[in-house]
């Protein structure tokens, strides 16, 4: 028997983007936020560098939309990246009417940072290199306190749960307890991106995709998985995640240099050190390959310890003194650039499924995101999709929506039992063969080991939905997305395929179709 569990929006991840839907979304609407850990387990609360927000709406916001776009490669939608910055203003508005401090000077005005492939300095920065921490302490503060807004803690989902098609809730598991079921009238992925299906990467414990294999489970429709960013600088240590050094620093002026104290990212890129993410990333790895070492030397970075205390704390963990030392750096993996499949309201290709956050492919960020915009979508989508969802359920079909008898194909204990039987050598083993056949460089033989490896893993799980599951799932779109995109663009960076083609194009996978090289974009879904 199936313990039910009714609410209005049932919002599946609680970092900043499924929060800003949630206060934005609540009363008189009730809203049940669930997350795997604890509610500042999250990518948001790590960052670092900031949130970047056009600093006017005209000479400003165009040179942020051809930053954006140039980042993106030619896969960044013009009209997302435009909703994204004329949304800008509004979303700083709600961060600080919820208490957020940003950073400003002297004169009072806001204190402005700057990264890799910005060409101004628009980045806002709360406590230095604390953004994360500051933003999300008053987010969970007032997501708390709010009447309207209940919040289970250490609950994941298991699976999406579709009647004619819409979605209705989801099938969820309290940790170690029997799995329930939680219906609700929209249901708000924020599950945040794949970091830990990789070895090594910046992101927070157990983000690993999970939210991506279950939508393409319920049949939602996919876009550009094979765009997976890795962040230039993480501290070289023996841990997980590794400890980001944020681009501010090297906005700030440090410098990359090898272990023959050369500068070369000016042989690589004329913009040297704040290159687009993918250059940099792409000419370490280089470095690395060669047997270099690879540091960053923020030696003349004035006043580091107050601008990026952050970093100086973790630094000074590790026993390094940014003042007079190198710091050891390495690429790795970051932000996920496509996801689920969404217009510019959050709505997915399924009914009554929203996608927000880094789950979410909006089309701002194409096949390189542009540093801190991620902080700014996850505020002016989760704010567009609030309104959206709270109109679908005034006006829309999930004003009549009664949930009714359902039946599910599995039962609450056999689903329990598979979760505990999916066994996470699986999850060591995917990671092993993510990093070595589907990191900074690909080519067409360690992608099909990887695809091959992967298949094999799906047959040692059990055939009920689970975590692990879906982040094997989620892998392997990785993996034939970048196995169709026969070129290089951005993030996607194929050795046996160098060049880029001359037409842009997306690759959508699910939605009840296979990988469709042919269909380069969507005429139109109604929702
Ligand atoms: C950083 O601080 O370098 C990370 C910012 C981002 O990922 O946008």
């Amino acid at each position: 028997m199936w313990r039910v569990v009714e609410t209005d929006f049932l919002v599946i991840g609680s970092g900043l983007a499924g929060l800003t839907f949630s206060l934005n979304a609540a009363d008189p609407f009730q809203v049940i936020v669930i997350t795997a850990g604890k509610i500042n387990e999250c990518n948001s609360y790590r960052a670092q560098g900031g949130i970047a927000v056009p600093q006017d709406l005209e000479g400003d916001l165009r040179s942020h939309l051809e930053d954006t776009l140039r980042a993106g490669a030619g896969l960044s939608e013009r009209k997302a990246v435009e909703a994204l910055l004329r949304g800008g203003w509004e979303a700083l508005r709600f961060l600080e009417g919820v208490g957020v401090p940003f950073d400003r000077n002297p004169e009072g005005d806001y204190s402005l940072g700057r990264e890799g492939a910005h060409s101004r300095n628009r980045i806002l920065h709360v406590g230095g290199d604390r953004t994360g921490k500051g933003v999300m302490e008053k987010m969970m503060a007032a997501v708390l306190s709010h009447p309207k807004i209940e919040v289970l803690e250490e609950t994941r989902a298991l699976d999406l749960v579709l009647r004619k098609g819409r979605v209705i809730g989801a099938v969820v598991q309290a940790a170690g307890k029997d799995p329930f079921l939680l219906l609700a009238k929209g249901v708000i992925l924020a599950t945040g991106g794949i970091g830990h299906l990789y070895p090594y990467t910046t992101n927070e414990k157990g983000i690993a995709g999970e939210g991506m294999g279950m939508a393409y489970r319920a049949g939602a429709l996919l876009r550009d998985m094979e765009f997976i960013q890795f962040h230039p600088t993480a501290l070289k240590a023996d841990e997980s995640p590794l400890p980001l050094i944020s681009e501010a620093v090297r906005g700030e002026g440090a410098l990359l240099l090898n272990d023959r104290g050369e500068r070369f990212m000016l042989q690589v890129d004329e913009r040297g050190e704040l290159a687009s993410r993918d250059i940099v990333a792409r000419a370490i790895h280089r470095e690395m390959k060669e047997g270099r070492e690879v540091f960053l030397d923020a030696r003349s970075v004035r006043l580091f310890s107050e601008r990026f205390p952050s970093i100086t704390r973790n630094l000074s963990q590790h026993g390094i003194h940014p003042a007079h030392e190198l710091i050891p750096v390495v690429p790795v993996v970051h932000y996920a650039m496509g996801g689920v499949y969404t217009d510019l309201d959050g709505r997915s290709s399924l009914q009554g499924l929203y996608a927000v956050g880094e789950v979410g492919s909006t089309g701002v960020h194409g096949a390189n995101r542009l540093a801190s915009n991620s902080l700014l979508e996850a505020v002016v989508f989760g704010i567009r999709a609030a309104k959206r969802a709270r109109e679908d359920l005034l006006t829309g079909s999930a004003k009549r929506l009664s949930f009714g008898e359902l039946s599910l194909p599995y039962s609450p204990k056999e689903l329990r039992s598979a979760s505990e039987k999916a066994d996470q050598s699986v999850m060591e083993e995917a990671k092993r063969v993510m990093w070595e056949n589907v990191g900074l460089e690909r080519d067409e033989k360690g992608l099909r080991n990887a695809k091959e490896i992967l298949r094999l893993l799906q047959k040692r799980l059990p055939p009920l939905p689970t975590p692990v599951g879906h982040s094997i799932t989620t892998a392997l779109l990785i993996v034939e997305g970048a196995l169709m995109r026969r070129e290089s663009r951005g993030s996607h960076y194929r050795s046996d395929f160098p060049g880029q083609e001359k037409e842009a194009y997306h690759l959508y996978q699910g939605g009840n179709h296979e990988s469709l090289m042919d269909r380069k974009r969507i005429a139109s879904f109604s929702n």
